[in-house]
């Protein structure tokens, strides 16, 4: 099947050219946030679409209708694509507004706005194999033939949507999200909400985490099982009370998400997505990445992770040792 996989490049970045055009492009940058916008930024791959449904549900309290209704990219729209303006124009009330755009390009926007900004970043090593299979079945984006020559264009930030080090460096910074925004991991999410049945995967979950029991135990995260929808929750205003936060916990699973046709892009066509070379919702784990690096793809990552991220004062829950 051919692939739509001309690129839109602007400020040095390549953009999916189906979805972006240098007009969309300069409408984000342009863009006038409201006060009572919530904006999700992520890089790609890191999970996205779990935090649409996260703040739609949170914002719903827990009421899965519209999330079983309407699709992600309707309900939180990516600001920088070519359909946004129009849906974002036309809602009133609350927005959630959806960007893959590195901070940089939208500081200015959002500079001065009460718009409540949420970064999630993920371990770049499960961002990278769940990008290279992503690849495999967008379009939209170029073949990435082996998994080596992929992980090759991802460290020197030439594959759509730019350099993930500049993303989480910029998006995490003081004036990105720590100040006034939240910082959230997929990892932490992972931890305290994606853990079904956590007692028995407990030991499983430690590994593929490179944890030892003592530092799990110390890093808590598993003490509060619904710790990161309360956080999202408090940060949006709406705290959620009994079976709100119950819902919203069960739609947000893993295993609900994959079965909603609203989230896991089975509607897209298969000249866009070709469901045949894998799925959205594929794994939905952390530590994945161990059953496709190679050794030597180890140290590649590791050396060019800690020259990009030796100024960066965050320490990332994948960085425990
Ligand atoms: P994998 O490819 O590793 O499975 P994004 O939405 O930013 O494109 O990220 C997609 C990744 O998030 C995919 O990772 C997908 O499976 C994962 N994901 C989506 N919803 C999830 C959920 N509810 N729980 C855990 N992972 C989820």
């Amino acid at each position: 099947m051919a692939r739509l996989d001309m690129t839109e490049t602007f400020h040095h970045i390549s953009f999916p050219g189906h979805i972006h055009t240098q007009d969309s492009l300069n409408y984000a940058l342009h863009f006038q946030f409201r006060d009572r916008d919530t904006v999700i930024a992520t890089y790609p791959k890191s999970g996205t679409t779990w935090m649409q449904e996260i703040v739609t549900l949170v914002k719903n309290r827990g009421d899965p209708q519209l999330s079983k209704t309407v699709p992600n990219w309707a309900r939180a729209p990516w600001l920088e694509q070519h359909y946004s303006a129009k849906v974002l124009e036309a809602t009133q009330g609350d927005r959630i507004i959806t960007t893959h755009l590195p901070y940089n390009l939208l500081s200015s926007a959002l500079q001065g706005s009460k718009a409540k900004v949420i970064y999630v970043a993920r371990n770049p090593k499960d961002v990278a194999v769940s990008y290279y299979h992503f690849h495999k079945m967008a379009k939209f984006l170029p073949e990435p033939n082996s998994f080596d020559e992929f992980l090759d264009s991802f460290l020197e930030g030439s594959v759509s949507y730019g350099s993930w080090f500049d993303h989480v460096k910029g998006w995490t910074s003081q004036a990105g999200v720590l100040a006034n925004g939240l910082y959230i991991s997929y990892e932490e999410m992972w931890l305290s909400l994606a853990a079904e049945n956590w007692k028995e995967r407990r030991p499983k979950d430690m590994l593929a985490f490179g944890m030892t029991s003592e530092i799990y135990l110390r890093e808590r995260m598993l003490r509060d099982l619904q710790g990161s929808m309360e956080r999202i929750s408090s940060f949006l205003h709406c705290p959620l009370v009994g079976d709100e936060l119950t819902n919203s916990l069960r739609h947000c699973s893993f295993s609900s998400m994959s079965d909603n046709a609203m989230v896991n892009y089975t509607q897209i066509p298969k000249e866009i997505m070709d469901h045949s070379k894998g799925k959205f919702m594929r794994k939905g784990k952390i530590g994945d990445w161990r059953n496709t690096f190679t050794e030597e793809q180890i140290g590649i990552f590791d050396t060019v992770y800690s020259y990009q991220m030796k100024d960066c004062p965050l320490t990332f829950m994948w960085e425990c040792p």
